[in-house]
């Protein structure tokens, strides 16, 4: 078969589905698909029929499953003749790269939440499904509910997007906003994000940003037109954020929220490239992005003609997440009973990822300084001779008269040049200690 050809179903043969993995996602895809069998009937063209679930521990207790559906093998599920989509739940990647590989190979379709491997290896699966002429939907790989995928892919496929920012982890979200808004500890709301599902099998990815990078890498990729992967994002997350940058921040009108920032910039040479950074940033406390709470997620996307849209939703949890799975699956569904296929990958602008260093950040830096005569004008005249401008700089006395604290604001100057400047106000005899550096944006 061709990229171009498309198989159909005989007429009223049933599209068999496997899932992979019934853990917090899976388990609501299972419920949701056999509770709305007739919906989907209606909205497909034809019935949609559970074939089997693979899962690690055939042992657990899995109420209302009929354990003949059930198998720990899920590449022979996969490869069953009477399997047409794979929704794969499972997490990680190499173990569910090897089961789509395999999907896509066989002819099958396939519908992932798993923006890991997406952002790791979409070249890889993209070509597979292409050279199959198969449909692979990962809209639950972003934001959870929240239909940015498609939005994407399809809804601006005519427009410019320049810039897509925003919300896209629910369990830093949701840690970021119990530490500001009730005093809890960052552990206590972790443990919290955990319990509620929220979080990664291993929370590591959601704490020190890896999660939202590789959404991120997907935004960008669609948005751009361009292939932006996991590595090619800078990442920073949210563990070494304390109560007191909250509270700091909090007193002088900000709220810090783990924001992933894509965008176009132009280059040295005057070429347009593509960045997307995932970082801490403080953003005014009137901005919609600030009221964003639990694990909600919120993004905005900028484009030429469309002007700005903000998008807003549940961004992680098992219902809400089944939600984006389900509607990738009638979408693929349909495909095989009528034939067709999704949009797919578009990476034709090709554009080059910029050097973080290259990028313009603001910085927010709150140091402890030498209460001395003259040393906030020597500092400023640090900060002026690396052609950064400052934007405002706050001194407060301390109750040790000995140093005082200084706040400094940037504006907008090259990340580079203001991390070069952070090193030099450390190693300054003047400075007794840089208390916090936190990019700030909006
Ligand atoms: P869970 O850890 O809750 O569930 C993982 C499931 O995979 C479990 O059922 C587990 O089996 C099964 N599994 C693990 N290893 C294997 C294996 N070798 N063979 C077969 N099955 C296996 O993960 P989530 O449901 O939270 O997440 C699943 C995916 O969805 C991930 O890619 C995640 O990033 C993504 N996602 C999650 C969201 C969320 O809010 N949780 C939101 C958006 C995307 P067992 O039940 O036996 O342990
Ligand atoms: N762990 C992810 C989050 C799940 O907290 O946003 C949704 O992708």
């Amino acid at each position: 078969m061709t990229a171009q050809e498309t198989t159909t179903q005989p007429a009223g043969k049933p599209v068999g589905v496997a899932v992979l993995g019934m853990g917090t996602v899976g388990t609501e895809v299972v419920r949701l698909l056999r509770e709305n069998a007739d919906d989907f009937t209606h909205r497909i063209g034809g019935p949609v029929e559970l074939r089997g679930i693979a899962v690690s521990d055939l042992g657990k207790d899995r109420p209302g499953i009929d354990r003949a559906l059930l198998t720990d093998d899920a590449l022979s599920l996969v490869n069953r003749d009477d399997v047409d989509i794979v929704v794969e739940v499972i997490g990680g990647i190499d173990y569910p790269r090897e089961l789509i590989l395999a999907a896509l190979n066989a002819g099958k379709s396939v519908v992932t939440a798993n923006k890991a491997l997406v952002a790791a290896h979409a070249d890889a699966l993209s070509e597979a499904a292409d050279n199959a002429g198969v449909d692979l939907y990962f809209e639950a790989a972003v934001a959870a509910a929240i239909p940015v995928v498609g939005m994407l892919r399809r809804s601006l496929a005519g427009d410019r997007i320049e810039r897509i920012f925003g919300i896209v982890n629910g369990t830093t979200n949701f840690i970021l906003d119990a530490m500001t808004s009730t005093g809890a500890t960052y552990e206590d709301a972790l443990a919290e994000a955990t319990r509620l599902g929220y979080a990664e099998a291993d929370p590591t990815a959601d704490v020190e940003g890896h999660d939202a990078a590789s959404k991120a890498a997907i935004l960008a990729s669609l948005g751009f037109h361009t292939r932006v992967n996991f590595d090619d994002v800078y990442c920073e997350g949210i563990t070494r954020i304390t109560a007191e940058d909250i509270d700091a921040a909090t007193k002088v009108g900000y709220t810090i929220k783990l924001l992933a920032i894509c965008e176009k910039i132009t280059g040295d040479d005057g070429e347009e490239q593509v960045t997307a950074r995932v970082h801490p940033t403080l953003i005014p406390s009137s901005h919609p992005l600030a009221s964003v709470s639990k694990s909600y997620n919120a993004i905005y996307v900028d484009a030429e003609a469309a002007g700005s849209l903000m998008f807003y939703g549940n961004g992680a949890g098992g219902d809400p997440t089944a939600s984006a799975v389900l509607g990738d699956l009638v979408g693929a569904a349909r495909n095989k009973v009528h034939g067709g296929r999704a949009p797919g990958d578009s990476t034709y602008a090709n554009l080059a990822v910029a050097d973080f260093g290259d990028v313009p950040t603001r910085y927010h830096i709150d140091m402890l300084v030498n209460d001395r005569t003259g040393v906030l004008a020597d500092i400023a005249t640090r900060f002026s001779a690396k052609g950064i401008s400052l934007r405002t700089v706050r001194q407060e006395e301390q109750e040790r008269h000995s140093h005082a604290r200084l706040i400094v604001v940037t504006h907008q100057a090259r990340e580079a040049d203001l991390r070069d400047m952070v090193a030099e106000l450390e190693a300054s005899e003047d400075v007794q200690k840089v208390s916090s550096v936190i990019r700030l944006d909006g």
